[in-house]
């Protein structure tokens, strides 16, 4: 898809750099608008929880998008996300994050990243705001105990990157990957399938319907996930429908 140029707003702080960006786009904001704060008081992940995101440890970023594309594959923009940041902080760090489909990169076991895609209707049109949540210098202490046995941060694992260097890093890589949207669909899923530690291992689905045990056979080209249950018949289920727990690790 072609991409305008970036436009990076900086703040010292803000609710969440999700809602700003909707804010933005309610206001009649142009697609490619980049929002990042140093800090977050009312950080937001996926399903209702909050993102912890004191000031400077972390990198909070937020970009709005007017995609054109068929709802169904606007649904693919999280997973591609995961890959852009991925390689983002590949580049940065040297570390390659894994990916826990369908968008958490993690290190060890560990949550290094979170996404958390959100869409909407302003006066340009349908829009999409990307979040990404990057540890960067959290200790333990700062992850408290509810977190610090399922979080890591850049840091913690030795390297030392600032805000600007990863924001630049990840704008770079987004910027591809709207170029790369969705016409390079095989590289994006074959660098998914690569990295998707959530394949080949026992999984919980969760769903408001019950909680079902899986095995994780696959990432079909829709980057749904495909399950066998124990009776040998398949699903593929999207991250809409389900929230996927590995049964043996603690994310
Ligand atoms: C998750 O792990 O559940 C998703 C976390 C997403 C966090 C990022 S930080 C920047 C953007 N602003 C938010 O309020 N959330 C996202």
């Amino acid at each position: 898809m072609s991409a305008p140029d970036w436009t990076t707003l900086w703040l010292e702080e803000v609710d969440s750099t999700n809602e700003e960006c909707k804010r933005q786009a309610h206001a009649g904001a142009a697609g490619g608008l980049a929002v990042v704060a140093r800090a977050q008081t009312r950080g937001k992940g996926r399903r209702g929880r909050s993102f912890l995101s004191l000031p400077n440890k972390g990198l909070y970023l937020s970009l709005l998008l007017y995609p054109s594309v068929p709802p169904e594959q606007l649904s693919q923009l999280t997973a591609w996300t995961a890959v852009a940041a991925s390689k983002a902080i590949q580049k940065v760090s040297g570390i390659s994050p894994d990916i826990k489909w369908p968008n958490d990169l993690l290190v060890g076991g560990k949550k290094l990243c979170g996404i958390l895609t959100e869409s909407g209707t302003g006066p340009q049109g349908l829009y999409v705001v990307i979040g990404i949540g990057v540890n960067l210098a959290q200790t333990d202490q700062d992850f408290g105990p509810g977190l610090s046995p399922i979080a890591v941060s850049l840091s913690q694992l030795g390297r030392s990157v600032t805000p600007e260097e990863m924001a630049d890093a990840l704008l770079e890589e987004l910027h591809a990957m709207y170029l790369d949207f969705p016409q390079a669909s095989q590289d994006y899923l074959a660098f998914f399938r690569r990295k998707c530690v959530t394949l080949g291992k026992e999984v919980l689905l969760i769903s408001p319907s019950g909680t079902q045990t899986a095995y994780a056979v696959d990432v079909d080209k829709g980057f749904s996930l495909l399950v066998r249950f124990e009776d040998g018949s398949e699903k593929s289920v999207t991250a809409g429908e389900v929230s996927v727990r590995g049964l043996l690790g603690c994310l």
